[in-house]
């Protein structure tokens, strides 16, 4: 059913690590997720060939500009959930999955240069929603920001002044960050899950599982606030 899609249109962002932590630990927990991966480089897919990915996970990775709107819709139909990861640039492709989308998270690092890059995909979600807003004009597409990368012992002061700026400008912001974890990378160089990954081979395992566990936890608490105010709206 929801459609969430990881957009950021700077590379390197964290949007194919948070988005499969994001999926596997909902895969896990029991629910059907399809990930599909419109990078063309296609880091998931390879990720899949080693096997590990949960029963309840299913990798798409062949889709084009042309026909992703239509993969995407096909596959909320038959799945709990449906995660979208793209390529880090502004293209064409991004668009037509966010036109598609019921959530949209935006992960950045916690730095000045990174958040500003973030203001691109804001003003990709804001173009969507001016395009329905002319027959809807209470439409909006929910979103938030992720934090990524950031240090497990301090917040930096750049991190909680992009915070403050971001809540000065009305942009959500998600409480619970993606930190800088061994276990986060090891996920591709091992091609396992974060669970599934050997406590002898990397360090913290557990706290990383613990830290996408929050994550999800929170995606889902957005998803439901955002369906109750939309079924406010409607009545
Ligand atoms: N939470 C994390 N802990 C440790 N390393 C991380 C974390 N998140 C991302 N990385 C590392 O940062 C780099 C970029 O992350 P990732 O590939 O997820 O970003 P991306 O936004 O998908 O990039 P692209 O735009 O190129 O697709 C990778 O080397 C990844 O291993
Ligand atoms: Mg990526």
């Amino acid at each position: 059913m929801p459609v969430i899609v990881f957009v950021s249109p700077k590379g390197g962002a964290g949007k194919t690590t948070s988005s499969l932590a994001l999926a596997t630990t909902v895969a896990e927990k029991g629910a059907t997720v399809t990930f599909i991966d419109a990078d063309p480089n296609r880091p998931v897919q390879t990720w899949g060939t080693g096997g590990a990915k949960p029963e309840k996970m299913t990798i798409i990775s062949d889709v084009t500009e042309e026909d992703i709107a239509d993969q995407i819709d096909e596959a909320a139909r038959s799945s709990a959930f449906v995660i979208v990861d793209l390529e880090g640039t502004a293209a064409t492709i991004v668009a037509h999955a966010i036109s598609e989308a019921d959530f949209v998270i935006v992960p950045t690092q916690g730095s000045q240069l990174d958040a500003e890059q973030a203001g691109r995909a804001f003003r990709l979600i804001r173009a969507h929603e001016r395009g329905i807003q002319k027959h809807k004009p209470d439409y909006r597409l929910p979103y938030a920001v992720l934090f990524t990368r950031t240090s497990v012992a301090i917040q930096s002061r750049d991190t909680s002044h992009i915070r403050r700026t971001f809540a000065d400008a009305n942009i959500p912001v998600f409480k619970v960050e993606l930190n800088e974890r061994a276990a986060f990378k090891a996920m591709f160089s091992y091609r396992q899950t974060l669970s599934g990954l050997g406590r002898a081979e990397v360090s913290n395992v557990d706290k990383a599982v613990e830290n996408a566990e929050a994550f999800a936890a929170e995606v889902l608490q957005m998803l439901r606030e955002h369906q109750e105010t939309k079924s406010e709206v409607a009545q």
